[in-house]
C-alpha cells in the first residue's frame, strides 16, 4: 500500500496500513516530543506515588488542595447518591443538571458577576470562549509562550493572529515574567509595550 507522507517528501511504500502511525511516534520520540503519561496511584496531594514511587508532586493544579479535601469528598458522595456518577452526555444534549446550576450560581456570587459558566478544564474554556468572542475580520495579538489551548483558540477563531515575542513585551532575556510554566526568574526590568501571561489576550474587535 502506498500513501503520500504529510511532508510531501517521496511517497512510502508501507507493508501495514498502520505503519504510518508507528512512524509519527518515531517521530515525536526522536524530536522529544513524545509524551509517556505516568500513572498515580492514590489520591492527589503534596505527596503522591507515581509508578510506584513516592514522589514530591509540584505540576499539579491542586493548588488548594480541592482533590482531596474530606468536606468536597463527603459532598461529591452525597451528591453521587442523587445524581449518579456523571449526567451521561454534555449539557448541550440531554441537558445540564440543577447541581451544575447551583454551582454556577453559587460562583456568580462569589465573583459577583452576573452569571458564570463551568467547563471540564481550561483547555476546553479557551477551545470554547476565544471563537465567540473574535472571528473572522478580527485580529488577535497573541503572545509566543501562551497556552497550547489560547493558540488552538485562536487558530479555531479564524481570527487573524499576530504573535509576539520578548521584544514587543519590552523585556530582555532571561528576564521575563511570561508563561508561569517557563518563567525564568522574576524580571527586575518593568516591560515598556506590550505586558502580559500566558492567561491573556489583547483583543482587536470588528
Ligand atoms: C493559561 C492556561 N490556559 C489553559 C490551561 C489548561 O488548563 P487545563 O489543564 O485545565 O486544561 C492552563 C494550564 O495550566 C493554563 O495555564
Amino acid at each position: 500500500m502506498q500513501l503520500q507522507r504529510r511532508d510531501n517528501q517521496s511517497p512510502l511504500i508501507y507493508m501495514n496500513k498502520l505503519d504510518f502511525i508507528t512512524e509519527e511516534l518515531e517521530k515525536l520520540k526522536e524530536a522529544g516530543l513524545f509524551i509517556n503519561i505516568r500513572t498515580i496511584e492514590g489520591p492527589q496531594g503534596a505527596w503522591i506515588t507515581v509508578d510506584g514511587k513516592k514522589v514530591f508532586n509540584l505540576c499539579s493544579n491542586n493548588y488548594l488542595g480541592f482533590a482531596n479535601d474530606p468536606q468536597l469528598k463527603s459532598s461529591a458522595q452525597k451528591a453521587i447518591e442523587t445524581y449518579g456518577v456523571g449526567p451521561a452526555a454534555v449539557r448541550t444534549i440531554a441537558g445540564t443538571t440543577s447541581l451544575h446550576k447551583e454551582l454556577e450560581r453559587k460562583l456568580a456570587l462569589f465573583k459577583g458577576a452576573e452569571s458564570t459558566l463551568t467547563f471540564q478544564s481550561g483547555f476546553c474554556s479557551n477551545l470554547a470562549i476565544i471563537p465567540v468572542i473574535v472571528g473572522e475580520g478580527d485580529v488577535v495579538f497573541s503572545d509566543e509562550l501562551n497556552h497550547a489551548s489560547i493558540i488552538d483558540g485562536c487558530r479555531l477563531s479564524k481570527a487573524k493572529i499576530v504573535r509576539y515575542g520578548k521584544i514587543a513585551r519590552g523585556v530582555t532575556e532571561p528576564k521575563y515574567t511570561c508563561s508561569h510554566k517557563k518563567k525564568t526568574s522574576r524580571t527586575t526590568k518593568k516591560p515598556t509595550k506590550l505586558r502580559t501571561c500566558s492567561a491573556f489576550l489583547f483583543f482587536y474587535l470588528r
